[in-house]
């Protein structure tokens, strides 16, 4: 029997996304769609503004868009939600839908750092979902809510993982050159974005300083730990490519790292939390390392692992951190949000949970 899931939000730029990876799933019925007020009540296809390179699928075409009720919700037996709402419209019905029984995979910002609210990357610390046993006999809720990462967080701490396994981290600096679509539909007006850089992405620093911590953080068996072993400083930016977003990173790390083998830890990914699960979404290989000394660029290497790999290339010595630095590519939609929603609901299948 396959899980009834809704998407909120599904006219967005992530609810697309979601709506696209839900519609043809094996384990899930992609069985509602809601929007804002001023389109609900209307078909699917009538509303919304396609922007995703493959056609719309047939079973959300005729879909009919429910406004956001959680009433309507419940009655309709979903099983799980995925949450493509803005953080003040999310405030309002994630907690609602948790204490009435729902599983709430949510990619908007609120709650992402409290101790009972997994916060996850799946291969990095698929295990933080124990947390949720704490937060439903502590908060009383018969369903769950779940953080997907913000999406530049998603891409970086999947490379660090490795790094972190193997050598240890001291300190990450982080330059990144973040798409389009990550402001969301109507997100930045071309008259601001074209023939231009926009060196401020509101609250975009503080999460990948902190959620990168978090999420390398480990379950105690009563609360989520950060991770005090090292810090981030992240200076985040805008330019005007479509999708994905590009970082340039710096590690200073524990012990002394050899370049040559920096890539094969990379591509092995040894301590791959989800590896021998077969979840649908998770990708081969996490990480792809590419050896061309002008690669990862985002419009090549977006969609490697249908979006859900991050490709890193131009590793190499960092002589004024002690460590070394390299250039990642991932996709924001999918790894950094709807694509690693799913494999979160996969994991939550796979642990019975969903
Ligand atoms: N874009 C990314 O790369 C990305 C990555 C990670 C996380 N996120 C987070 O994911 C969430 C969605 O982002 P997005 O980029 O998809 O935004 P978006 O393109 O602006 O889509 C927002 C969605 O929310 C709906 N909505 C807005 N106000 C509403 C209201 N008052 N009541 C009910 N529905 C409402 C919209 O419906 P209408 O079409 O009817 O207005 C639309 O479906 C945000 O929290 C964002 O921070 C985005």
């Amino acid at each position: 029997m396959k899980k009834r899931v809704a998407v909120l939000g599904a006219t967005g730029i992530v609810g697309q996304r979601f709506v696209s990876l839900l519609a043809n799933h094996p384990w899930f019925e992609l069985s509602m769609v809601t929007a804002s007020e001023k389109t609900a009540g209307k078909r699917y296809s009538q509303v919304v503004k396609w922007i995703i390179e493959k056609p719309m699928p047939n079973q959300a075409e005729e879909l009919v868009l429910e406004p956001l009720n959680v009433s309507r919700i419940v009655e309709e037996k979903i099983d799980a939600a995925f949450v493509a709402l803005p953080k003040e419209v999310a405030v309002e019905v994630e907690i609602e839908l948790a204490r009435r029984g729902i599983i709430v995979i949510s990619n908007a910002s609120n709650m992402r750092l409290e101790p009972d609210i997994p916060l996850l990357n799946p291969e990095i610390n698929a295990d933080h979902v124990e947390a949720i046993e704490v937060q439903r006999s502590s908060r009383k809720w018969s369903g769950a809510i779940v953080k997907v990462p913000n999406c530049t967080t998603a891409i970086l701490t999947l490379t660090l993982k490795p790094i972190y396994d193997e050598y240890g981290l001291k300190r990450v600096i982080v330059a990144t050159m973040q798409g389009l679509s990550g402001a969301g539909l109507t997100g930045v007006p071309s008259m601001m974005i074209l023939d231009n850089i926009i060196p401020y992405i509101e609250g975009e620093e503080e999460k990948v300083e902190t959620e990168s911590r978090k999420i390398m953080g480990l379950f105690d068996g009563n609360t989520i730990v950060f991770n005090n072993e090292f810090t981030v400083s992240a200076s985040c930016h805008r330019v005007m490519v479509l999708e994905g977003h590009s970082l340039a990173v710096f590690i200073e790390t524990n012990e002394r790292v050899d370049v040559d083998e920096v890539a094969r830890v990379m591509e092995e990914f040894k301590n791959n939390k989800i590896k021998d699960m077969s979840l649908p979404t998770a990708p081969l290989k996490p990480i792809i390392v590419r050896r061309e000394i002008d690669r990862p660029q985002p419009r090549l290497d977006r969609l490697e692992g249908n979006g859900m790999s991050v490709v890193v290339g131009r590793i190499r010595e960092d002589k004024a951190l002690n460590g070394i630095k390299y250039f990642a590519v991932g996709h924001n939609t999918l790894r950094g949000a709807a694509g690693t929603g799913v494999l979160i609901a996969e994991l939550l299948v796979k642990k019975n949970i969903l």
